[in-house]
């Protein structure tokens, strides 16, 4: 007996620091970006979770890669195969081998042609039938249930791990945007460089993202000087294994500058802001997605500072996944924002 097997759909959100993978129905899986590569063989040793928890921490024959840097492909070769190794982890070999009928994948709005090229020939190794790249806001504006096709600007900030992206959207495109390489990845690096200068202390960049995401706050007033938590590193002057504490509102005061460069983005959109969608904007207010939305008191501080209403996404980590997702659904109905 000869089963037909429809050809499947395939979204992907390649992300600095996390790859999302799904269908037309839903989203299948997220894992970090990274691999980790024996340099004796030239094999990939783990991709995704198992080659997140490997990092800095791998012995000389290993490898640990984070393929992208500022939301963009900064080594093609590892990009390729991480992507390989993640897709036959959704669907096993068969959906590799398979072939696709539209493949779509998300790429950040402020890329170059030279960046697009990177993540085509990533893309290029799976067959489909239709490969296309949409814009990473529109997608996540979609993922937040917003209707992107209507004449009402929109004004979307997606605040991932490697670019901040700052757009207002009308009739399905972008009308004025502002990125900024302030993400996540930096404020790990502000914590980090902190621990290195206050306390000659060298801490981890895993680390400095755990103690982010658990204590992590970017408004003071919510900032309690008595939620602390005990780091661990090493004493840059003996050597030796340490501890120290560090409170939310010390950690406030650590993050406040890149927070401060995010708003300046934020800004220089607005100014850019054509009036009668400044108008809408000044209505629906500020949506903002992406994995750094998610610090404590993102929400407040926006609001105060722009004096407008700020919605937060709820899933932050998955609005551009799902959002690709929802095109697959129907890919001819939004073939104006496919390239
Ligand atoms: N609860 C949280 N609080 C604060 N930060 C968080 C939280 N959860 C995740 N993050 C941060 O969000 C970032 C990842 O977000 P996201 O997955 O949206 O980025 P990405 O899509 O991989 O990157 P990019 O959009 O720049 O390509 C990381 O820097 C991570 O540390
Ligand atoms: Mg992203």
């Amino acid at each position: 007996m000869f089963l037909f097997k429809q050809p499947q759909n395939l979204a992907i959100d390649l992300g600095n620091n996390n790859t999302l993978i799904g269908d037309q129905s839903s989203l299948l899986f997220s894992q970090p970006s990274c691999l980790v590569i024996n340099e004796d063989n030239n094999k990939v040793e783990a991709v995704g979770d198992k080659a997140y928890d490997m990092l800095e921490k791998v012995h000389h024959q290993l490898k640990s890669i984070k393929p992208l840097k500022g939301g963009v492909i900064s080594d093609g070769e590892s990009a390729k195969r991480m992507l390989k190794e993640l897709v036959l982890k959704v669907n096993k070999p068969q959906l590799f081998n398979s072939s696709f009928n539209y493949l779509v994948s998300g790429v950040p709005y402020d890329t170059t042609s030279v960046e697009k090229r990177a993540l085509r020939d990533a893309l290029d190794q799976f067959k489909s039938r239709k490969t296309f790249l949409m814009n990473e806001p529109l997608a996540a504006a979609l993922g937040m249930g917003l209707n992107i096709r209507e004449a009402e600007g929109k004004l979307l900030i997606d605040i991932g791990g490697g670019i901040t992206e700052v757009v207002v959207i009308s009739l399905s495109g972008v009308v004025c945007f502002q990125s900024t390489k302030t993400a996540g990845d930096q404020l790990d690096e502000n914590i980090r460089d902190y621990f290195r200068k206050e306390f000659n202390m060298a801490i981890g960049l895993k680390t400095a993202e755990l103690l982010k995401i658990k204590l992590g706050c970017v408004f003071a007033p919510f900032a309690n000087p008595n939620e602390k938590l005990n780091v661990l590193g090493k004493d840059l002057v003996e050597g030796i294994p340490m501890k120290r504490e560090i409170t939310e509102r010390e950690l406030c005061h650590v993050l406040n500058k890149s927070i401060e460069n995010i708003e300046e983005c934020i800004q220089l959109t607005l100014e850019k802001c054509p009036p009668e969608l400044a108008a809408d904007i000044y209505q629906k207010g500020i949506y903002v997605t992406g994995g750094t939305a998610l610090l404590k008191g993102m929400k407040e501080r926006l609001t105060q500072a722009f004096k407008l209403p700020v919605t937060i996404a709820p899933d932050a980590l998955l609005s551009v996944g799902k959002g690709i997702s929802q095109v697959l659904v129907a890919p001819e109905k939004y073939k104006p924002i496919l390239f």
